[in-house]
């Protein structure tokens, strides 16, 4: 008998339903949100009535794509949370009523553990090389900055995370600050292709041990264009791409930093990325390079999960209902990591 699971994420902005059996990916639906954009940032009311009017369609196309009948579902994986607690009431309360109907199982999901997981996603036709355990897991995405040791599908251990800003969030409010749009990450990856990345230098850090900040970099990105531009107008405008490049440079420098310093602390050299900073072209590369320097094993997600997705969530659902485990129907979303 196989098993097969619906996975349902609605924590942020992006609507997504997924179907995997047996941890074979059979569908993977995702719907966007553009009602953000002109406000420059994700708008959480806006996000919760988007998941509203979204959820019943992307679930019946997930379940089409799959040619899977609801009858036919074994469990359902959900986003308990971290993420926007509206649009998290959205999917877990779909999730509840699906599964009262239907008479199966729920099974909750961390969001972040879900980006951890996602490799484990198989697909017909892919290579489909997965970290083996323990691994260490670089996670970036527009609201987590951390490393975490991962010693089973359940068993994870945040080594180092940011004390404020997540790095998605350097992308997205400097991106803002130099009038570049949103979300920033996406931009300046691209602007970074066509500039130099010695230019200019930003100022570091200095958090001990595995930690992160990323607010101080903002500051002397802003302090630094306010200075230029008062010499020269028109010194962004001409100076863009080496700015992105310099910026972004820094900050792959500061993520690199204190992953050497975790695979030198812990011995462990399989490394995985995620979370949708992963996407950044720059990272990826720089992974990738560092690892064939140090003798690290590595593993990048293909684009599609990089970013907020039902497939992660099916995926890491689904170790946990082989584990036994099941959620009552009385579970209540929650917005901030430190609740779980
Ligand atoms: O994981 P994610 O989709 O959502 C949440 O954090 O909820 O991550 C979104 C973040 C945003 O900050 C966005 O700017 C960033 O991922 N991002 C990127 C790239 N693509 C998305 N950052 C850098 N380079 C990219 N190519």
């Amino acid at each position: 008998m196989s098993d097969i699971i619906l996975g349902i994420e609605s924590s942020c902005d992006d609507t997504s339903a997924a179907v995997i059996r047996d941890g074979w990916l059979l569908s993977n639906v995702i719907a966007g949100q553009d009602v953000h954009r002109r406000f420059g940032g994700v708008v959480p009311e806006l996000a919760s009535r988007a998941h509203e009017l979204n959820i019943v369609p992307v679930v019946s196309e997930a379940l089409r794509q799959a040619g899977v009948s609801k009858e036919e579902l074994t469990a359902i994986a959900f986003t308990r949370g971290p993420g926007l607690l509206g649009s998290l009431l959205v999917g877990t309360s779909f999730a509840k009523s699906l599964s009262l109907s239907l008479g199966i199982p729920i099974v909750m999901v961390n969001h972040l553990q879900g980006h951890i997981l996602a490799g484990f996603v198989k697909e017909e036709g892919a290579e489909n090389r997965q970290p083996s355990f323990p691994y260490l897991c670089l996670l970036v995405s527009g609201g987590n900055s951390q490393i975490v040791r991962v010693d089973g599908p359940l068993e994870f251990e945040i080594l180092g995370q940011t004390i404020d800003d997540a790095v998605g969030e350097a992308f997205d409010k400097c991106s803002k600050m130099l009038g570049l749009g949103y979300p920033g990450g996406p931009v300046i990856d691209r602007l970074a292709k066509e500039g130099d990345p010695d230019r200019f230098q930003f100022a570091k850090p200095r958090i001990p041990g595995l930690d992160y900040s990323f607010s101080g970099i903002k500051t002397s990105l802003l302090y630094f264009v306010r200075d230029e531009m008062a010499k020269d107008p028109s010194f962004l405008e001409n100076n863009k791409e080496d700015l992105c490049a310099s910026f972004q440079k820094t900050l792959i420098d500061i993520l690199m930093n204190k992953l050497i310093k975790a695979v030198r602390q812990t011995g462990i050299k399989e490394i995985t990325i995620g979370g949708g900073v992963s996407a950044n072209s720059g990272l990826r590369s720089r992974i990738e390079s560092e690892g064939r320097k140090r003798g690290w094993n590595t593993y990048l997600p293909a684009f599609k999960f990089t970013t907020d997705n039902a497939a992660m969530i099916a995926i890491a659902g689904y170790y946990r209902y082989l584990a036994g485990e099941r959620c009552p129907l009385d579970v209540a979303p929650v917005s901030r990591i430190s609740e779980f």
